[in-house]
């Protein structure tokens, strides 16, 4: 099994303590983990530059895509995503708000239908909940199939001692992500998934090819436009109708909103 830790913290700090016991814990479980470390900081990737190339004309052509080709690479290959970040201001740093915002695209165009993350973070006191969950949404708007997180109150600065109450909260936690990643089973999505899925999907039209604001989100939509969500995962019919409901709305909105930008 493939595991990529990425670490979204500056330090190897109380949230990285942490980020050791959830390797413990899967070490207990199975010896034939293979692990891949990146570490955010050493990327030195630039702030996002809202420039929306990702938007309009893909990710490719991102002025930081060597770096961002290297992160989506490693997603790829892995069979599961740990992601390890600390509470700052009741949410997520600024170098791993840098590296989603590089992101963003995929929530209009998804992928990693396959995958599975862990989202980790400590907190002083409070807030890693929130961050956790933000996190979480972020993730499961980019496709991932499955997210489960893990969030501690470390009540330190730099000297976090893991309490026997927190390594079973731990271990509880990566159990069940171990054990569905190894199963490579595919869960249906949320019911929010399917919304943003869906209104994108039915916005598609006005930027296909051709059309005045094109876009790759248009190019996108066409080869999957049959389906209320990817193929190789499974969706009963009640939610087939739901996501084909947000799709029609999705169409009906786009009439109105033309999302235009400077030629
Ligand atoms: C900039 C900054 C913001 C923080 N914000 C919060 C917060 O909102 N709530 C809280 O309880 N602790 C907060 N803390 C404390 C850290 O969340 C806590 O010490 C955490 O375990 C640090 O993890 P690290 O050692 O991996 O960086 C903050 C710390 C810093 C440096």
């Amino acid at each position: 099994m493939k595991i990529l830790i990425i670490n979204g913290g500056m330090r190897l700090g109380n949230t990285w303590t942490l980020t050791k016991v959830v390797k413990e814990e899967l070490n207990l479980l199975s010896n034939e983990i293979e692990y891949t470390e990146i570490h955010l900081k050493d990327l030195n990737l630039p702030f996002c530059l809202g420039c929306s190339v990702c938007f309009r004309k893909g990710h490719k052509l991102c002025p930081h895509n060597s770096i961002i080709r290297e992160l989506m690479e490693a997603i790829e290959n892995s069979d599961g995503v740990i992601f390890s970040a600390p509470t700052y201001i009741m949410s997520m740093p600024a170098l791993t708000k840098n590296f989603v915002d590089h992101l963003c695209f995929m929530f209009h165009r998804p992928r990693y239908f396959n995958k599975k993350v862990l989202v980790i973070s400590t907190t002083g006191g409070v807030g890693a909940k929130n961050a956790v969950k933000t996190m979480i949404g972020y993730f499961k708007g980019w496709g991932f199939n499955k997210a489960y997180g893990l969030w501690i109150s470390s009540n330190s600065w730099n000297n976090y001692v893991v309490k026997e109450k927190h390594k079973i909260k731990t271990k509880a936690v990566v159990e069940k992500f171990y054990k569905d990643v190894e199963s490579k089973k595919l869960h249906t999505p949320d019911y929010s998934v399917l919304i943003p899925y869906n209104l994108f999907r039915g916005m598609s039209f006005d930027y296909v090819k051709g059309k005045e604001y094109e876009t790759a989100d248009g190019e996108f939509w066409q080869n999957r436009i049959a389906e209320p969500y990817d193929k190789s995962v499974p969706l009963p019919i009640i939610k087939r109708i739901f996501g084909n409901i947000f799709y029609m709305l999705g169409k009906k909105l786009s009439k109105r909103v033309i999302v235009t930008y400077k030629k």
